[in-house]
């Protein structure tokens, strides 16, 4: 099962995957997870996309193609993969079908979490992050056991650099510009699914279960 969950910033694709990861055993790919681990570690890459992410720009198609790329060669990927954050653009859908092709292999669904601006930056305004275990809570709609601590790893949760208010705004132009072209392209593809995003995580869970046949 290979699935894409896309989405403007903050729609919750990070906090779906991680759902279907645990439900389906197979790893969830998020792009922005890999470059920020990238970032902490100070690697190449890291250093690379460290000033493009923090102003909350997209990072060039050349490098997160190479990366997936890389990343879907691993053994664990080998059952299936959620793609969170990836393709983010027409040039890397393109790309992934490619590399998909060449693997004799094909994208099952494309599932758009739909919600609403206001909705957007009130969901990014509280959300809380673990970098190491990468869990992602919200200090109303999912808050942890014990505030600013994470459940799994009980590491201090932050706030992320790109969900500052002056880079959040930025990041919806950005995705309407770059990004939502990918659903004409999957939509062309019949690949396409929108649902309602604005309902509550476990209701936008059953959801997606449903739409992949797993209810
Ligand atoms: P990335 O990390 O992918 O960020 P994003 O796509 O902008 O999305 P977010 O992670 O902000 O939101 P989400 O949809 O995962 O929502 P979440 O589940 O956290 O990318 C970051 C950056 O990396 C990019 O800007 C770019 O620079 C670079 N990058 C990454 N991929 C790239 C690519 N392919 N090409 C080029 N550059 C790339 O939820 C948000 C909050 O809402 C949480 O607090 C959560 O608890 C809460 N929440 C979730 N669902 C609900 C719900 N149903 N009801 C109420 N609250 C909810
Ligand atoms: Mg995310």
């Amino acid at each position: 099962m290979i699935i894409v969950l896309f989405g403007p910033p903050g729609a919750g694709k990070g906090t779906q995957s991680a759902k279907l990861m645990e439900k389906f055993g197979i790893p969830a790919l998020s792009t922005g997870d890999m470059f920020r681990a990238a970032i902490a570690a100070e690697t190449p890459v890291g250093v690379e996309v460290k000033s493009v992410m923090e102003a909350g720009d997209l990072v060039n198609d050349e490098l997160v193609n190479r990366l997936v790329f890389e990343r879907l060669e691993d053994p664990d990927c080998q059952n299936g993969v959620i793609l969170d954050g990836y393709p983010r653009t027409v040039a890397q859908a393109e790309a992934l079908d490619v590399w998909l092709q060449n693997h004799h292999l094909k994208l099952d669904k494309v599932i758009e979490l739909k919600v609403d601006d206001e909705a957007l930056i009130e969901r990014r305004a509280g959300r809380l992050y673990a970098p190491k275990s990468k869990k992602v809570y919200h200090k109303d709609f999912n808050p942890p056991k014990v505030a600013g601590i994470c459940d799994e790893s009980g590491e201090k949760l932050i706030q992320r650099d790109d969900d500052k208010p002056d880079v959040v705004r930025h990041r919806l132009d950005v995705y309407n510009q770059q990004t939502a072209p990918v659903l004409g392209y999957y939509l062309a593809q019949q690949r396409l699914v929108t649902l309602d995003g604005m309902a509550n995580i476990e209701d936008v869970y059953q959801h997606i279960l449903q739409l992949l046949g797993a209810k």
